[in-house]
């Protein structure tokens, strides 16, 4: 057995057991302080004050003298399986060009599935690599990858495969989402139809057979797919045991709210967009409405409404969206500061955002994203004695230790 000890703080986003935090729920953190956490294979088996162990000799003891214990980070929303840069299109971007207008020109997405196709599995297993481990650095234990960057069988599934090698290699859990219906490919941009056939008929079930994916995925939007292309997607994953996540209301508002509660999403992410009127049905399934900050930050475009869905009883949570167009930024602890002086939420709220609301977007809550006896020992530790100089230090990355299933995967001084 092992005992983590002598934090300054425990932050443990305890929900007494419901395992998500909802409305004015998620701005509140449950701080334990001179407290020990006892470990015993991959489980938290206890949390007791630091005097009631009483022979720690017995232990594998980590002294954790100064600094502070959070859940393992979930981050619940990434495209970082892909190849090639897109820094001329930021160039562009800084001068004023439109995201959607070099999409439109056939940059964006398109650039990058031309950069994935060209590149070998294994060499897009290297690519990924150091990738994953700045996530681990950051203290994130588990992290969920989309595909959409392949846009026909061989890729789409090449890319799920670099996912599933990835998540073997390293000890983090790295949770597969589909996403074929990211934008039509160019071979087939004047025949939805054909596509369509190809993600049903094709993809879908294969990737079902052989569990390349856990969730499907589909961008709604004008320039991409319409709720009645998105509603066919969804059935046929549906039918293939596949869970649903959508992306929609980044630029326009086509139905895909609706489209979502419909199929029983378990999130929503980005609504930069959203209309008010919206927001009392999302807040009523308890859907995940995962916010995307640094989009907008780094598209200089209007922020998701996270003050308005959290007051009106939202569960709210926070991804990088890490992906080469819309947001280069792999630093989830700038994502977190960026929600805290952008979108005025609340420290707490934010970091309820990271750890157990994005597990819930993961479908995972009843096993991480909180410190309760019973869950996972995924824990990261940060080198402060506060939680707030976690937001307070921004562009920093105060994590010096993640700890995943127990086992110290990650640590600094
Ligand atoms: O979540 N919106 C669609 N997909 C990504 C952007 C992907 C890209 O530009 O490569 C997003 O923002
Ligand atoms: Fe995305």
């Amino acid at each position: 057995m092992k005992l983590l000890t002598n934090a300054e703080q425990i932050v443990t986003c305890n929900t007494n057991g419901k395992n998500f935090k909802k409305g004015k729920e998620q701005s509140e953190l449950e701080i334990l302080t001179s407290h020990t956490i006892v470990i015993e294979n991959d489980l938290i088996k206890d949390i007791v004050p630091v005097q009631s162990i009483k022979n720690p000799s017995s232990y594998e003891v980590i002294d954790l003298r100064n600094k502070i214990i959070l859940p393992g980070l979930v981050e619940c929303h990434t495209h970082t399986a892909f190849a090639g840069s897109r820094a001329d299109e930021f160039k562009m971007k800084l001068d004023g060009v439109h995201y959607e207008e070099i999409a439109a020109k056939g940059g964006g997405i398109l650039r990058t599935v031309n950069a994935v196709r060209e590149t070998p599995l294994p060499a897009l297993v290297e690519l990924i690599k150091p990738r994953i481990e700045e996530f681990i650095s950051q203290g994130i234990t588990t992290l969920e990858i989309k595909s959409g960057y392949g846009l026909d069988f061989e890729n789409e599934i090449k890319l799920l495969h670099a996912i599933k090698i990835l998540d073997e290699i390293y000890p983090i859990d790295i949770i597969p989402t589909f996403l074929g219906a990211h934008t039509y490919p160019k071979e087939l941009r004047a025949n939805h139809k054909g596509y369509l056939e190809e993600i049903t008929q094709k993809m879908i079930p294969h990737i079902a057979k052989n569990n390349l994916a856990e969730f499907c995925d589909a961008f709604c939007e004008s320039t991409a797919f319409s709720a009645e292309e998105v509603d066919l997607i969804f059935s046929v994953a549906t039918e293939h045991g596949l869970k649903l996540k959508l992306h929609t209301e980044q630029f326009n508002n086509i139905g895909g709210i609706d489209l979502a509660l419909k199929h029983n999403a378990v999130s929503v992410d980005h609504l930069e967009v959203l209309n008010e009127e919206d927001i009392p049905k999302l807040t009523s399934a308890d859907i995940v409405c995962d916010l995307l900050p640094g989009v907008s930050f780094f598209l200089n475009y209007q922020f998701a409404p996270a003050r308005k869905l959290i007051d009106s009883g939202a569960v709210v949570a926070l991804s990088t969206d890490y992906n080469p167009g819309s947001s280069h930024i792999i630093n989830f602890h700038l994502i977190m500061q960026i929600a805290a002086l952008k979108m005025k939420m609340k420290i707490e709220e934010v970091i309820n955002a990271v750890t157990i609301n994005a597990a819930k977007s993961l479908t995972v809550n009843e096993s991480v994203g909180s410190i309760e006896i019973g869950k996972k020992a995924d824990f990261s530790v940060f080198n402060t004695n506060d939680y707030s100089d976690i937001i307070y230090s921004v562009g920093r990355n105060l994590n010096c230790m993640t700890i995943k299933n127990g086992e110290v995967i990650f640590s600094k001084q």
